[in-house]
């Protein structure tokens, strides 16, 4: 089977303030059909970004370096036509606030049928059905209502169900969640996780789901790809980023979660602040964050190398892969108290 999403070598460059900074170096990516990829990182490590070269919607005079393709597809030789109907049929995007992406002066039904009716040349009718029946896909009680209501009627958790049933209506191959869930309360957040996770098997949907919540993105997530100064650190199966975390950069998210905060009565944090892409100088990007940093960090870039099986960029993976064996877990936590007390 090829890869539904391949990335490969993707740099983007903004510009800003009459130059060009760079946001993503050098990221590559695979997706397999109905495959779910979690992206994790702090704010401003490139999360978004690399969607929006995905989906060919970088600001205007971005530089775009590397290979994007898509079901074998090219992208970065595609048209903007072509792109344009690739975003109709093939590839959906979720965004964090549901309500910036919606009018507010339409109604739920005009809005969901407005891109069958108008760009695929639906009847309004049978549009309306469709969108009904997309509603009941995402567990709207009352779908016929609804159609009915305006976006102020609902509850932020409601309307990101229209949304999702929005993407639905196209029937992608690919979604991209960008945060779907940050903006809403705890409960509705795991009601919409579930049901994403329950379309994507009755679908079969592949999805690349963007969030900084690790648990979460392991929660959902067939694999994970964690993102530090526009860069891919790690990427590696679910269920071990949570247990044996390779870069210092993943065990420092983990260690930063809530529940664990909790039991040891300090929140903690990693130390010093995240830097930005175009910030990198010499050496590893996470070096003067790295409890494990030696010498060689601050002055060779390190690369990706598969150790275990996951791909780390890490001078010492493979040495932690060692150690880890053997005590890991309770190393790891004893160490981040004593990053606390120091
Ligand atoms: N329109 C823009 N012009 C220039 N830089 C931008 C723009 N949007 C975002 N950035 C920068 O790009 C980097 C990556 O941003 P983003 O992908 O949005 O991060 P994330 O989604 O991981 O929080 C950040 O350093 C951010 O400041
Ligand atoms: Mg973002």
């Amino acid at each position: 089977m090829s890869p539904l999403l391949e990335v490969e070598h993707l740099r983007v460059q903004l510009p800003v303030g009459g130059e060009l900074r760079s946001v993503i170096r050098d990221v590559d990516l695979t997706l397999e059909p109905g495959e779910v990829l979690a992206m994790v990182g702090e704010s401003g490590s490139g999360k978004s970004m690399t969607a929006r070269a995905i989906m060919g919607l970088l600001p205007p005079g971005a530089e775009v370096g590397g290979r994007i393709a898509f079901d074998g597809a090219d992208l970065s030789a595609a048209s903007s036509r072509q792109l344009r109907e690739l975003r109709l049929r093939r590839i959906g995007m979720i965004f964090q606030d549901p309500r910036a992406a919606i009018n507010p002066v339409h109604r739920i039904g005009d809005f969901l049928t407005e891109v069958l009716v108008r760009e695929l040349g639906v009847p309004r009718s049978d549009a309306m059905k469709r969108a009904e029946g997309v509603l009941q896909e995402v567990r709207i009680r009352d779908p016929e209502h609804c159609l009915h209501q305006y976006p102020h009627e609902l509850s932020g958790g409601m309307l990101q169900r229209v949304m999702i049933a929005a993407v639905l209506l196209s029937e992608p191959d690919l979604i991209l969640a960008d945060e779907p869930t940050t903006a809403l309360d705890v409960t509705t957040q795991a009601e919409v996780i579930a049901l994403l996770s329950d379309l994507r098997r009755a679908r079969e949907l592949a999805m690349v789901f963007i969030t900084h919540d690790l648990e979460l993105a392991a929660a959902i997530s067939d694999r994970i790809a964690v993102m530090y100064a526009g860069s891919v650190v790690e990427t590696v199966a679910a269920a071990e980023a949570l247990t044996r975390p390779l870069h210092p950069y993943t065990e420092a998210l983990l260690e930063s979660r809530p529940d664990i905060a909790v039991r040891l009565d300090v929140i903690p944090q990693i130390s010093g602040r995240p830097i930005a892409a175009y910030e990198v100088d010499a050496g590893c990007p996470f070096h003067p964050r790295c409890r494990y940093a030696e010498e060689q960090c601050s002055l060779t870039p390190p690369k990706t190398a598969l150790v275990g099986t996951g791909l780390v960029m890490c001078h010492r993976a493979q040495e932690r892969l060692g150690g880890l064996h053997i005590s890991g877990e309770q190393n790891s936590l004893a160490d981040g108290l004593g990053a606390q007390a120091g």
